[in-house]
């Protein structure tokens, strides 16, 4: 496949980086995942925005203006096959003269990206919905969750437990047992005529789907929508538990550890979320 590296177009296997890169010896570095499906981006600019509040937070300077970064996403899309391709961008803050922790005076930063193929953009259709059985654990990651870090030790260990339990995926608790996200996706749920999802904190990613979900919901449907914590024993007795990422759009869980949600099938308010979500696009 072909990769962009540092302003070049080249074959994966060709493209190199230093190991004295911060990306490599501390994980430093923001990085996005932008989904397309037949062509066509979803929330492309505003994951071009949340990528540029990454590497502010890290004083990083941008490396491409807006336009670049859209060119650079297209002409992944034209240059490698598939019919629905995520866009994935990283960048570092490059290397130093030496291993210190200290950012050094003045480094180029690494940009690297590359597209590959994801599902197809998931139907509003309950027969052919891909469900979730997911872990439960106490969210052991850091207090900087609202940051796009290539960091994802913590998220990977969380992610790799519940594979390991034989689920596809962990959702999260703080220690006051709030809901707080899943190891690589959001978390909605449904009560009654109120979708719900935890406020934009420290302790979550400001997800992109998340983001469009409720913009789509409060626009063109009747339901309460509350961006609020929320509870443990609320995600348990909850009518419907959905996960939320560009990977996967919104995805129902019909299992949390040893409860089953509700009757364990896929909701009707699901399929009017992801029917709103497929027809709109933000
Ligand atoms: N993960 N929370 C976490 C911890 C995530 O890693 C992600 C996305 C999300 C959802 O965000 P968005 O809707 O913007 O994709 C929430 C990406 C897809 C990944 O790491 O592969």
């Amino acid at each position: 496949s072909t990769v962009y590296l540092n302003n070049q177009f080249i074959p994966s296997d060709e493209a190199r980086i230093s190991p004295m890169d911060r990306g490599f010896l501390f994980g430093e570095g923001i990085y996005e995942v932008i989904p397309s499906y037949d062509g066509q981006f979803i929330g492309l600019q505003q994951h071009l925005d949340r990528l540029l509040d990454g590497l502010n937070a890290l004083a990083i300077s941008a490396p491409l203006n807006n336009q670049q970064w859209i060119d650079l996403c297209k002409k992944l899309l034209a240059s490698n096959q598939g019919q629905d391709l995520a866009v994935y961008i990283q960048v570092t803050r490059g290397s130093g003269p030496t291993r210190q922790h200290a950012y050094p005076e003045n480094s180029t930063p690494t940009v690297f990206a590359f597209a590959f193929e994801i599902p197809a953009q998931p139907i509003a259709d309950k027969n052919s919905a891909v469900t979730y059985k997911v872990s439960s654990q106490q969210d052991l990651r850091w207090k900087r969750c609202q940051i796009k870090s290539t960091s994802l030790l913590g998220n990977v260990l969380h992610y790799q437990q519940g594979i390991d339990e034989g689920n596809k995926e962990t959702i999260l608790f703080n220690t006051k047992d709030e809901l707080t996200e899943a190891s690589s996706s959001n978390v909605f749920i449904v009560k009654g005529n109120t979708i719900m999802t935890p406020p934009l904190d420290n302790q979550i990613l400001p997800g992109i789907t998340r983001h469009i979900l409720l913009a789509v919901l409060r626009e063109h449907s009747q339901f309460n929508i509350e961006e609020r914590v929320i509870s443990y024993q609320e995600v348990i007795n909850a009518d419907e538990v959905w996960l939320t990422s560009s990977t996967k759009e919104i995805a129902p869980v019909i299992q949390l550890g040893e409860h089953t949600i509700a009757s364990g099938e896929v909701g009707d308010v699901w399929l009017h979320a992801q029917t709103l979500f497929s027809k709109y696009k933000y």
